[in-house]
């Protein structure tokens, strides 16, 4: 039986692990919760200045500079892994056995076969929660636009498109670190196509095929850090040594659903200016909803519902209508606003309530749905042209 209070940790005091610490204090105070406040135990970071800051800014007991004093610690119940991709399996591994609940950022490992084995260890520890946060499924709006899809108003999925724009790369002076390491599909499809990937499967249902991948690496080579980096790895003094980069800054796809929907995808880390542009267009039966993460708390949607001299496109402002808002928000009425931090607000909530089998909001995805995302982006990269073999079909030149 878990105690109570839950005692909570963050592995890793970086860009998201702060996002985690952040929520797992802002938790208690949304919805109403018939379970304790959790206690908030430690932050784990290897660079022992972020987990001091981290732990001092959230309120944590203790701040580690070993991510194994963390899971060996008997006053931790559950942890959230915010490490690079590569730490994720060794981790979780451990934490499972030591009897800890998860909370595993996406995309869940480098590898299927790393995620198979995190799912033998979730299975090997039934009485814990194994998690993965696949965190826009907590966007109030993308919640709402589920309600409307497949089952919903709005009737089945025809045609889904998602671009998600990044430009984190996009300057070549920006450092090397772990996200310009591994193989193809490794990049911006693993980093947040993951995303886009299971967003797109919430609303269209299972994945059946893939196809027309192209992959491209812009900029192939990046200067050495000579600082720690946090999250995009900005703001940090540079050797003048460069290290190739090995995935790719691009990556656009084509998607099958089950039910008939087809799917077209644009991920890049280049973009200029758009530092985090989330977007989805949902073709339905009867109408057609929009999402954009620059305007968070707020969705478009286009059906047969008003009059034809007044119809349109309109925008919804999401309020207590919606899903997470009411009490998920202090101010909870409409065009208040909110935002991605909130998201891992409600994912904490969801953990913690897991935990102690307490609450109604839907439960975070388990490990088996992080393998099979990675399956999915498995396949994506499989179905890459090799633009260097010309495997596309060629375009004559007009003189
Ligand atoms: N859900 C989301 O929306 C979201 C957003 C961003 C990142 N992520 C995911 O979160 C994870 C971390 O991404 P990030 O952007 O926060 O990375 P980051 O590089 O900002 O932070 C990683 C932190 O881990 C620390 N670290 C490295 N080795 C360690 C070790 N052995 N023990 C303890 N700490 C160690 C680093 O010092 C760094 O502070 C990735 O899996 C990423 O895909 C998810």
């Amino acid at each position: 039986m878990t105690p109570d209070p839950i005692g909570v940790a963050v592995i890793g005091a970086g860009m998201v692990g702060r996002a985690h610490a952040n929520a797992y204090r802002c938790a208690a105070g949304v919805y109403a919760a018939d379970t304790p406040p959790p206690r908030l135990v430690a932050i784990a970071d290897v660079y022992e200045p972020f987990a001091a800051d981290a732990a001092r800014r959230y309120g944590f007991r203790r701040a580690e500079t070993d991510w194994r004093a963390v899971v060996d610690a008997p006053d931790v119940h559950a942890i959230s892994i915010a490490v690079a991709n590569d730490l994720h399996r060794e981790i979780t591994v451990a934490a499972l056995a030591a009897g800890k609940h998860v909370l595993c950022e996406k995309p869940l490992a480098p590898t299927v076969a790393d995620a198979e084995a995190m799912v033998a260890a979730a299975r090997a520890a039934p009485g814990q929660v194994g998690a993965v946060g696949f965190t826009f499924r907590r966007s109030p709006a993308i919640a709402a636009i589920a309600r409307q899809v497949g089952a919903g108003p709005l009737g089945p999925v025809r045609h889904i498109v998602g671009n998600y724009w990044c430009d984190y790369g996009h300057d070549p002076q920006r450092p090397m670190s772990w996200r310009y390491r591994g193989g193809p599909g490794s990049g911006v499809l693993a980093d947040i196509g993951s995303h886009m990937v299971d967003l797109a499967e919430w609303l269209c249902g299972p994945t059946r095929r893939v196809g027309g991948t192209t992959m491209t690496t812009v900029v192939t080579r990046r200067p050495k850090p000579l600082g720690v980096a946090v999250g995009h790895a900005g703001g940090v003094a540079l050797s003048n040594e460069r290290e190739p980069v090995d995935n790719e800054d691009i990556c656009t796809f084509t998607t099958g659903y089950a039910d008939g929907a087809v799917g077209t995808f644009a991920l890049s880390r280049i973009a200029y200016g758009h530092a985090n542009s989330l977007r989805l267009d949902v073709f339905c039966e009867r109408g057609t909803v929009s999402f954009d993460l620059t305007r968070p708390a707020e969705f478009t949607i286009a059906d047969d519902a008003p009059d034809d001299d007044v119809n349109g496109i309109r925008t919804v402002f999401v309020g207590p209508a919606h899903p997470y808002v009411h009490g998920g928000l202090p101010m909870d009425f409409p065009t208040v606003g909110h935002g991605q931090n909130d998201f891992f607000v409600f994912q904490a909530r969801a953990f913690l309530d897991q935990i102690a089998g307490t609450g109604d909001l839907p439960p975070c995805p388990d490990l088996a749905h992080g393998l099979h995302n990675l399956r999915v982006l498995a396949a994506i990269t499989a179905a890459r042209q090799d633009a260097a073999a010309a495997t596309g079909s060629p375009v004559a030149t007009t003189t």
